[in-house]
C-alpha cells in the first residue's frame, strides 16, 4: 500500500491548495498521506495535542499531547457504562478510535474520514493493534452520515470540525445519529475572522490550504450559538486555546531543522499561519436531550 503519493505529484498538487482550487479536505489528507504533522515511531499524528501537563521537549512529546487530547475528549463522552456505540467524526489515522477500544474494552467504535489514503493506514493500523472486530471505518462526509438515526451513545471528534462543509451541518448530523441522552465531546479549531490587516492574508492562506470553508469562520461564541442552535443542551465549555497554542509553537519552533526538511516546501508554506493566527481551541461536552 502506498502512504504517501509521490513527491512529482505531491508537487504538482499544492500549488492547486494554495491557490484555492482544491479546496477539499478528503483531497488535502490523502495528499499528505502519512506524512502528517510528526509521527512518533509508526504512528501518524495529526493534532495539536493538549499540554497542559505535558512539556514540549522530548522526541516523543507531542506524541504524549495527542494522547492527552484524546483522552480529554473521551473523558468527556463518559464512556464507563458497558456497551457503547461511539462514532469519531473526522478520525484521521484511526488512532482515536483504536485508543478508546483499547481504553474503554465495552466501546465500538466507527471512524468517519474523508480521507482514502488515511483510511487505509487506520484499518491497518487496527488490526496490528488487535482491535479491528471493535472498530470499523467508513468513507464519508460527517455532513451526510452512512448511519442510522438514535443509533449512537456518543459521538467524539478531535480537531477536525473546521474542516467541516459545513460545521452547522455536522452538528444537525450528530444530533440526528445520537441517542436521546446521547453526548457529543469535542475539540475544535476556532477560526476567528481577521481582525488586523495582516490578519486577512494569513486567514486567506489558511482558508484555501487547509480546507476551511468560509462559512466556518466565526468566533467562540458563534461556535456556541451553533450548536445550541442544533438543538444540544451544553454540559461543559471552556476554551483551551491556552493549553494547545503556545506549546505546539514551542514545540514546532524548537524542532530541528532537519525534521522541517522532510515535509514538502508547500507544505510548511501553507503551515505558516499556524505560528500566527489569533486562532481559538475550544472543547465541549453537550447532550441530545431525551
Ligand atoms: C486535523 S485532522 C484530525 C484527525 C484526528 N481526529 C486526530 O486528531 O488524529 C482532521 C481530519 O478530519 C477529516 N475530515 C475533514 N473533513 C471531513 C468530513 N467532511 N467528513 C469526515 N472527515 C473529515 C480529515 O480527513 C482528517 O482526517
Amino acid at each position: 500500500m502506498s502512504q504517501k503519493p509521490g513527491w512529482a505529484r505531491r508537487m504538482a498538487a499544492w500549488p492547486r491548495f494554495l491557490l484555492g482550487r482544491g479546496n477539499d479536505a478528503g483531497q488535502l489528507y490523502d495528499l499528505r498521506g502519512a506524512g502528517a504533522i510528526e509521527g512518533a515511531g509508526d504512528t501518524p499524528l495529526v493534532n495539536m495535542g493538549y499540554w497542559a501537563e505535558v512539556s514540549p521537549r522530548g522526541a516523543d512529546a507531542l506524541q504524549k499531547a495527542c494522547y492527552a487530547l484524546f483522552d480529554l475528549v473521551a473523558d468527556g463522552a463518559g464512556l464507563d457504562a458497558a456497551e457503547a456505540h461511539v462514532l469519531d467524526a473526522g478520525c484521521g489515522f484511526g488512532t482515536n478510535a483504536c485508543h478508546i477500544v483499547e481504553r474503554f474494552g465495552s466501546a465500538w467504535v466507527t471512524g468517519v474520514n474523508v480521507s482514502a489514503v488515511q483510511l487505509a493506514i487506520a484499518r491497518d493500523r487496527a488490526a496490528l493493534a488487535g482491535v479491528d472486530g471493535k472498530v470499523n471505518f467508513l468513507l464519508a462526509s460527517v455532513t451526510d452520515l452512512p448511519v442510522a438515526t438514535g443509533s449512537m451513545d456518543a459521538v467524539v471528534s478531535v480537531e477536525a470540525a473546521f474542516h467541516f462543509d459545513t460545521r452547522e451541518q455536522f452538528f444537525a448530523e450528530a444530533f440526528r445519529v445520537l441517542k436521546p441522552g446521547g453526548r457529543l465531546s469535542m475539540v475544535d479549531l476556532v477560526v476567528p475572522p481577521a481582525h488586523r490587516w495582516w490578519h486577512a492574508p494569513a486567514l486567506d492562506l489558511v482558508c484555501r490550504s487547509q480546507a476551511v470553508p468560509r462559512a466556518n469562520i466565526y468566533d467562540l461564541a458563534g461556535w456556541m450559538q451553533r450548536l445550541r442552535a442544533a438543538g444540544f443542551e451544553v454540559m461543559e465549555e471552556e476554551s483551551i486555546v491556552d493549553r494547545v497554542f503556545p506549546a505546539f509553537r514551542r514545540w514546532m519552533l524548537t524542532r530541528p531543522p532537519h525534521v522541517h526538511l522532510r515535509y514538502d516546501l508547500m507544505y510548511i508554506v501553507a503551515s505558516l499561519p499556524y505560528l500566527v493566527y489569533p486562532f481559538d481551541y475550544v472543547r465541549v461536552v453537550a447532550r441530545k436531550p431525551g
